[in-house]
């Protein structure tokens, strides 16, 4: 048994980390006669590690910080515009920052490095968005077990803020708060995410735009290694297909 940890301790009381390698000695006629045990101290290792994890922690914290500040400053832009258009640009930034300052909350405040609970990502994600919308629109949100690699988190949280914002922009019938049903669905081909909504629904044009909301998504789709699809139940249901472990392109 090669590589597992273990803890020595010195006469002093002070503990020092080994890792052990056994080697059984045995003689001409294979029989066991002996072992030798050789220790490694991995102190040195060890303490290589927790620096790399602080520096981490703390690179993952200015990062979050950064993109809160960001997202603060376009408000403030915003705020100050002095031109409806002006305005509505900067307030479809300030929603996009915002998606990804949120996004990134959730990969600082999750147990792994590498990987986030989906359910917590979807939840964090709509709160905000719910906040942002305030009474314009009334959003529930379903989401399966299970988790995702962080590569998927920006793109994941980009694909929500637009077809949200679409969901109260387009659904909204008169003063009424568009109902939307978020959903985020695993099952044996993948995860599948959708944004319906109780508004008049819409047929997807073969090319959008590009730079608009759903050129944007159909390419952030692409990404995630899965493909747009819009229903028109009730009222519109967008809906991204991908792999259960999507690797980002
Ligand atoms: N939830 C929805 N309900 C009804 N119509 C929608 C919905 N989502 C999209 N649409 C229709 O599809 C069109 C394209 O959407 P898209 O997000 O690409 O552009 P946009 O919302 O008009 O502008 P932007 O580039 O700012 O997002 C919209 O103009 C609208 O007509
Ligand atoms: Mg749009």
């Amino acid at each position: 048994v090669r590589g597992v940890e273990a803890q020595a301790e010195r006469p002093d009381g002070t503990r020092w980390p080994f890792l052990p390698f056994p080697t059984p000695l045995r003689d001409l006629s294979g029989k066991l006669v002996g072992a030798v045990n050789m220790l490694v101290d991995i102190s040195d290792r060890k303490d290589a590690e927790t620096r790399q994890k602080s520096l981490l922690a703390e690179l993952n914290h200015r990062v979050k910080n950064n993109m809160q500040m960001l997202h603060a400053l376009l408000r403030g832009a915003e705020r100050e515009a002095g031109s409806a258009e002006a305005e509505a640009i900067l307030r479809a930034a300030s929603r996009r920052v915002g998606a990804m300052a949120a996004a990134q909350q959730v990969l600082y405040d999750a147990k792994s490095a590498v990987r986030f609970d989906a359910g917590d990502f979807l939840r964090a994600l709509c709160r905000s968005a719910q906040q942002s919308f305030a009474d314009q629109a009334a959003i529930v949100v379903h989401a399966d077990e299970g988790m995702l690699p962080n590569d998927a988190a920006m793109p994941l949280a980009l694909i929500l803020n637009e077809l949200l914002t679409n969901a109260v922009r387009h659904g909204r019938r008169g003063d009424r708060p568009v109902g939307i049903r978020v959903a985020l669905a695993r099952d044996s081909d993948g995860w599948h995410l959708s944004v319906a909504d109780d508004g008049p629904g819409f047929v997807l044009e073969p090319t959008p735009r590009r730079a608009s909301g759903l050129g944007l998504v159909t390419g952030l789709a692409g990404q995630l290694g899965g493909q747009l699809s819009v229903d028109r139940e009730k009222g519109a249901r967008c809906a991204v297909d991908f792999p259960a472990a999507p690797s980002v392109g």
